[in-house]
């Protein structure tokens, strides 16, 4: 969505993103066979590039290229597609590990497990939904957040090899909860 894109290329303007890869990335990739990534939502790009450096072909999808432009990171060896995942057709059958993180999409949960080949990996982590009160405090909106075991069941197609509940992430002091999910196809 547009909004989407100013709403973040302000962010990305105004705000220092991590940079570090995320840990379910760093601690599961090993289960990759090698070859082509997808990291959805990229942002700045830190997956993106964590995959390049262990030898995968990457594709990184964002609305924003504020983030990925303005990213001390070295992006050369990552194809950035600017793109609006709502009108985004992921390759079937292409892709050895998909990554999503701090992003959700459901209208895509189908496209990814098809963009899988066999074998292939998916690294899946974003927010569970908070307390109404939060998510009024923080302006946000409830379709943005998981609910309980939600990526268990949109995902039971693939084989589960990680799921988990219990991390607490901490923004701007509110606790969110993550879920994290690692699955791969059979
Ligand atoms: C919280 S950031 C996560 C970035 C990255 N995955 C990470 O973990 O560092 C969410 C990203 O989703 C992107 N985004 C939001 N809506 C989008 C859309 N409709 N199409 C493509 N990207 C979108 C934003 O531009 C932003 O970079």
């Amino acid at each position: 969505m547009k909004v989407d894109q100013s709403k973040w290329d302000v962010r990305y303007q105004n705000t220092q993103y991590p940079t570090l890869p995320s840990m379910i990335l760093t601690d599961f990739i090993h289960l990759a066979p090698p070859g082509n990534a997808l990291d959805i939502a990229t942002g700045n790009g830190r997956n993106a590039l964590f995959l390049a450096q262990n030898k995968f072909k990457v594709d990184a999808v964002d609305i924003s290229n504020v983030g990925i432009k303005k990213s001390a990171i070295d992006t050369s060896n990552i194809n950035f597609i600017h793109q609006d995942l709502d009108h985004f057709k992921i390759k079937q059958n292409y892709y050895d590990v998909v990554v999503n993180i701090n992003f959700l999409d459901r209208n895509l949960f189908s496209q990814m497990m098809q963009s899988l080949k066999n074998n292939g990996l998916l690294i899946f982590q974003t927010k569970l939904k908070p307390s109404d009160s939060i998510i009024k405090r923080i302006k946000s909106t409830k379709s943005h957040y998981l609910l309980p075991n939600e990526l268990l069941e949109a995902f039971h197609d693939l084989h589960i090899i990680y799921y988990s509940e219990h991390k607490i992430k901490i923004i701007n002091d509110i606790s969110f909860q993550i879920a994290s999910l690692v699955a791969d196809k059979r």
